[in-house]
């Protein structure tokens, strides 16, 4: 395609690309048709510019790694802006600055910072390819990089604008590095700026990204539009937008439940969302729809339909092993970017507890390593980027455009002392005050915070309006289902008193997944708890493991004092809301004080 056409009769983008273009002044705009051709020759470019490195061929076929700056390697949350008419409808949990500001800021910001780039007009379903769930966003970028992984992240390209017609919305999505090139100017492998802004305007259904390459910071399909812009067009329009892995659990009847779980940022979606059943499980399948965002739209059967907006897996490369997580590395093995993981010698990827370290390697700053190197070879925060179509698990049902049906949500967070490894909410009302009050150990996109940090839904970065708010909007949706799916807190991360996890974690949770889906099912027995409902060692399927009673009881045990010290912090957290604060949320607070003032000191299963 001839690269200053425009593909498209929709006049509205034209203009807006127009716009964009006279205030951006790239040296050229150049329509994505999301061509394979396309992709090879973007990846074939990058790789002379020195962004790209290509793998070996035959080791990794199809397959680039890349390093970013060292100051790029993760979302900004400080610099993560929710932009709404009134501060109030941001939150407290929000940055929030008035647009009046903000416009003219990004303006200053975005004026002539592609010179010497290309404009690259990205158009990108969210969501399978005309499904009446889906929506539409356009991304313009300076960065080839965003391009080629957003080909992979969403369905991308001129098939988009045949969707899109003469007149179809859109959400318009600005990204660029900030680095123009002038005359002359030699580029880096990496561009980037210091002063970095991500901007939402979610009364207008705006995103505008300076400043950054990586990630979430610059695939704006991903957390700003569905997450951030569409948890506000959700709570507008009676929906769900949610931080939220989605798999199906088949018994060996061929019955299948699907769930959706929040954790926050690395804690554990991705290994959830492809675990295999463990020994003991034998005629089981565990499929999956979703490792990160799920949108959630009530039925005309009162239920609630689930779909997976991505189209790829952005994961969190360290820890991934054909121990932890076997279906993930099979989805690496061809055509995928590696960003900020170690070159191996061979032209492979390695990463921290992948394998055996190699002998030698080149690390994710293009240093010398071995084994013996102080700096670990991979970023913590390195990622793959991989088409979700090359997971061995892809549920039949992933691009279903009517979506799965949730019977249960969960919740978790990385929490090393007093929550026990699961329970489950005495009704929806209590569920949802469950998931707002979740907690966990601090993550990469969150610099500087403290250690444990209120993660209400593991939405406290992608919220795109006041929290309590959405708080709200959960309870009332809750209320107008048939069948409210039941709601569960989990956690894989409890420690004992020298520091070891008290649960092995990863295809063992498949025992924690039975038992809540047969409780959502109706199956399954549970012992009241100060907490929530629980189960007894006995009604947990132990075939293929030894986990003793006792340890069992240590890892459900409720201490009453780190539970009441909790609850106490609540309050200050809900304090911040003051009159967007659900009336609800403090009456639930308040019983599950009252529950833990007459529970005894250290509560536990009976024997
Ligand atoms: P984002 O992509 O950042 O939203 O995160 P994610 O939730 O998909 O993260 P991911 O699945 O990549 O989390 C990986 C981290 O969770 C690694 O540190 C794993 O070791 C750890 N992890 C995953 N499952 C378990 C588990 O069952 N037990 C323990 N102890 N750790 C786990
Ligand atoms: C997260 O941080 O929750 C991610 C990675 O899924 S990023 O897309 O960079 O936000
Ligand atoms: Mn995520």
């Amino acid at each position: 395609m001839h690269p200053d056409s425009s593909p498209t009769n929709h006049e509205k983008l034209k203009k807006w690309v127009d716009e964009m273009a006279a205030l951006t002044k790239p040296d050229q705009v150049y329509w994505c048709d999301g061509s394979q051709e396309e992709y090879d020759r973007l990846c074939g470019e990058m790789v002379t510019a020195g962004t790209l490195i290509k793998l070996n061929e035959q080791k990794r076929p199809g397959s680039y790694l890349a390093r970013s700056h060292p100051s790029d390697v993760a979302r900004v949350e400080d610099q993560t802006y929710i932009c709404s008419e009134k501060e109030i409808d941001a939150g407290p949990t929000n940055n929030w600055m008035d647009p009046a500001k903000m416009r003219p800021l990004l303006s200053g910001l975005f004026d002539g910072c592609m010179k010497g780039r290309t404009m690259y007009v990205v158009p990108f379903s969210m969501g399978p390819l005309g499904s009446p769930i889906a929506h539409i966003g356009v991304q313009l970028t300076d960065s080839a990089y965003a391009t080629v992984n957003m080909r992979i992240m969403t369905r991308m390209g001129s098939k988009v604008l045949d969707v899109l017609g003469a007149d179809g919305e859109f959400v318009p999505c600005v990204h660029s590095v900030g680095a123009p090139l002038n005359d002359g100017q030699a580029d880096v492998p990496w561009p980037c700026n210091d002063t970095k802004y991500i901007v939402h305007y979610p009364d207008s259904r705006e995103i505008w990204s300076f400043g950054s390459g990586y990630g979430g910071n610059a695939l704006l399909g991903k957390k700003c539009f569905a997450l951030r812009i569409a948890s506000a067009m959700a709570h507008d329009e009676g929906w769900l937008a949610e931080h939220m892995l989605i798999v199906g659990l088949e018994n060996p009847s061929g019955e299948k439940t699907y769930v959706a779980a929040a954790f926050p940022s690395a804690c554990g979606k991705t290994n959830l969302a492809m675990l295999i059943p463990p020994k003991g499980f034998e005629g089981w399948k565990v499929w999956t729809v979703g490792d990160d965002i799920a949108w959630i739209k009530p039925n005309s059967d009162g239920t609630l339909r689930a779909i997976n907006p991505e189209a790829g897996y952005f994961g969190v490369a360290p820890g991934t092993s054909n121990e932890t997580n076997p279906s993930a590395m099979k989805s690496l093995y061809k055509d995928c970017i590696f960003t900020n993981v170690a070159l191996t010698d061979d032209g492979d990827i390695w990463w921290e507890d992948m394998s055996e370290p190699p002998a030698h390697a080149i690390d994710w700053k293009g240093n010398d390593w071995t084994p013996d190197s102080d700096t670990p070879a991979a970023h913590p925060n390195a990622r793959f980027t991989a088409p979700a179509s090359q997971c061995p698990s892809i549920d039949p049902d992933w691009e279903n455009p009517e979506g799965v049906p949730i019977s249960a949500f969960i919740f978790g967070g990385r929490l090393s002392k007093t929550f026990p490894l699961v329970y489950q909410a005495f009704d929806w009302n209590h569920g949802v005050y469950l998931a707002a009050t979740m907690g966990s150990e601090a993550t990469a996109a969150a610099v500087g915070q403290a250690a444990i940090r209120r993660d209400p839904f593991a939405m406290l970065p992608f919220c795109g309006y006041n929290m309590g708010d959405y708080w709200n909007h959960w309870f009332k949706l809750g209320q107008n289902l048939k069948n409210p799916p039941a709601i569960f807190r989990v956690n894989w991360f409890r420690k004992d008193k020298n520091g070891k996890f008290m649960w092995p974690g990863f295809g063992q949770n498949m025992r924690v997944l039975k038992w809540i889906i047969d409780r959502a099912n109706g199956n399954a027995n549970a012992v009241e708890s100060p907490i929530g409902m629980m189960p007894a060692h006995t009604d947990i399927t132990w075939d293929g493991l030894q986990y003793d009673n006792d340890h069992f009881h240590h890892l459900m045990e409720v201490d009453r004092a780190g539970a009441m010290g909790d609850v106490e912090e609540q309050a200050e957290f809900f304090a911040k809301f003051s009159d967007r604060l659900p009336a609800e949320i403090e009456k639930q607070r308040t019983n599950q004080s009252d529950r833990l003032a007459s529970a005894p000191e250290i509560w536990e299963l009976p024997k």
